[in-house]
């Protein structure tokens, strides 16, 4: 198994994407610390990870609030000996014309898709540079890549995350740290069902496909990092 003897936090692992992510690891043997809003979300993907025999345990955290993640952060580093993954993928986003966001809109944007994983990071990075070792995953967009029509918020914060990872791979790299961030395009879920009730989402990826490449770079090569990873859907236009 890739993964065997590992520890993985995923935030905004009860549904969709975290929640794929959390079972593909778990498939590879690594055991998982849970966060989101929703406890009975995060109740059922700790369930799950269970009936595939690896631990699981979970914590009731809002991303955008900072004490929500310093406390996730100590019940994470207390409940294992050592976090080897921190999957910072917990996101939201308002699908809107500009003039029409408010500046709460705004706001709520930034803290949850990027100040989140400021924060987050903060939190881990102590314990993963004195054991120089750790891995960050950050879900981006491809909103990280490219502006798309009438998610200005949205863009602006996955940019934001996109330009943080490509940052943070230098500072972190002395201490042997690993960092990327992943851009999808649809994947059907209900983030994707909130703020595009009437697109059909046939073709769309699923949560698997890009748990599928969560793993991947997971599981890179100590030799090889891929930065920016932009995963489409197959009969989409490419960059
Ligand atoms: N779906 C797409 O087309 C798509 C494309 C590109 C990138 N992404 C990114 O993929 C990531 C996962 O989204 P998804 O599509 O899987 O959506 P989803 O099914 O709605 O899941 C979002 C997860 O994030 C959690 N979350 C949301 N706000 C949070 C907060 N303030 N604090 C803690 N957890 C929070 C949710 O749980 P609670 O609500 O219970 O907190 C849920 O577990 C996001 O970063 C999103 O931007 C999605």
């Amino acid at each position: 198994m890739l993964l065997e003897g590992k520890t993985a936090v995923i935030t905004g692992a009860g549904r969709g994407i975290g929640r794929a992510i959390a079972l593909a690891f778990a498939r590879e043997g690594c055991d998982v610390f849970l966060a989101a809003r929703t406890v009975p979300e995060l109740e059922e993907t700790a369930a799950l990870v269970r009936a595939l025999g690896r631990r699981a345990e979970w914590c009731r955290c809002d991303v955008a609030e900072p004490e929500d993640v310093r406390q996730m952060a100590a019940a994470a580093l207390a409940a294992f000996p050592a976090v080897d993954i921190l999957v910072n993928n917990a996101g939201w986003a308002v699908f809107r014309p500009f003039l029409e966001l408010t500046p709460e809109e705004w706001q709520r944007t930034l803290d949850v898709n990027l100040t989140s994983v400021f924060t987050a990071v903060q939190a881990f990075l102590p314990h993963m540079r004195a054991r120089r070792a750790g891995r960050i995953i950050n879900i981006s967009s491809v909103t990280g890549i490219k502006g798309l029509h009438l998610q200005s918020a949205y863009t602006a914060a996955k940019h934001g995350v996109n330009g943080l990872t490509k940052a943070l791979a230098l500072e972190l790299k002395a201490d042997n740290i690993a960092i990327h961030a992943i851009c999808p395009g649809g994947v059907d879920t209900k983030m994707a069902r909130d703020n595009m009730p009437d697109r059909d989402k046939t073709d769309w990826m699923t949560p698997e496909d890009i748990a599928h490449t969560a793993l991947y770079v997971a599981t890179q090569s100590p030799r090889a990092v891929t930065d920016i990873i932009h995963v489409r859907r197959f009969d989409s236009e490419p960059l």
